[in-house]
């Protein structure tokens, strides 16, 4: 019986496993399946079984991850739900589908967990928040944290809370990205090689969230802290607050939130 049998490999499913193995689970503890044949290739000379069928990954392992987009899940689960037990625990990571339409499909006592993690996570440096349906142990609870806690962080939250969870952390390093996009092509535009700007923009966005999260202060009083009177940043600061940047900021995130919703499965 394989620990875990992980349903799509993508750059989820991948760096996941990527992670886990092997700190939290060897090679054979593992079994994977997806549609695209290709991204199977890597594991045909390795321990870990390359299943032909959902059912067969299924009928054989103890866990499953969920690693497909949310538009191929109704399809994924109405596969697995003929060999799903209540022997089984079922960790979705699909950007809002809920416990509960992953319930339905695969029947009542199906032991579901769902997961937002971030793309960080193939760095080792996610943020992964899970959620757990009433019937899992803290067995499945400590399980499914190890795995996402083997590629960053992992925090338990409600599931009500699951879109915020989304909008801030889930789509962040969009946001971050966009940020850094500025301040390069800045760097650049004023003379600056691109490979410079990318090195101050990049430390200097990892070096700012190393101070924040070793700090006993908060983000806004570190900010207080780096702004002097009539310094730089707060010349650009000025700037920032003319052109609104917490309203569009807070609005930007409403956006997500409301676009999570929509997206949401119920
Ligand atoms: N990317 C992110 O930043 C992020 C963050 C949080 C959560 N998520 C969630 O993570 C999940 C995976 O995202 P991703 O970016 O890793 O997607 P992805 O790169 O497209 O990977 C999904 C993989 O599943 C395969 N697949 C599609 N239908 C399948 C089926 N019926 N059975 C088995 N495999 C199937 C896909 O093959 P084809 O390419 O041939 O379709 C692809 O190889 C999504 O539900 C997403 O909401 C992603």
């Amino acid at each position: 019986m394989k620990k875990l049998f992980i349903i799509g490999l993508g750059n989820m499913g991948m760096a996941i496993l990527k992670g886990i193995i092997p700190q939290v689970l060897k090679e054979e503890d593992v079994s994977v399946y997806d549609v695209d044949k290709g991204r199977l290739r890597p594991f045909l000379n390795s321990k870990t079984e390359v299943v032909d069928t959902i059912e067969d990954g299924v009928k054989n392992a103890e866990n499953i991850l969920l690693a497909v987009k949310p538009q191929n899940m109704e399809d994924v689960l109405k596969e697995m739900s003929g060999a799903v037990s209540e022997r089984n625990l079922v960790i979705s990571i699909a950007a809002g589908v809920t416990t509960n339409y992953i319930k339905k499909i695969l029947g009542g006592n199906a032991k579901v967990a769902r997961v937002m993690p971030n793309l960080c996570i193939s760095v080792g440096k996610g943020t992964s928040a899970c959620c757990f349906g009433s019937n899992c142990s803290d067995e499945d609870k400590q399980f499914v944290d190890s795995l996402f806690k083997a590629v960053g962080i992992t925090l338990s939250v409600d599931e009500s809370k699951m879109d915020i969870v989304t909008a801030i952390s889930g789509s962040g390093p969009g946001y971050l990205f966009k940020i850094m996009e500025i301040l390069i092509d800045m760097g650049k535009k004023e003379g600056l090689s691109e490979e410079d700007s990318e090195k101050l923009v990049y430390q200097t966005v990892s070096g700012a969230a190393a101070l924040a999260m070793n700090s006993n202060i908060s983000a806004g009083a570190l900010r207080e802290k780096v702004t002097s009177k009539a310094g730089t940043t707060e010349a650009a600061l000025k700037i920032m607050d003319e052109y609104r940047i917490e309203e569009m900021f807070r609005e930007a995130i409403k956006a997500a939130v409301n676009r999570a919703k929509e997206l949401s499965k119920e």
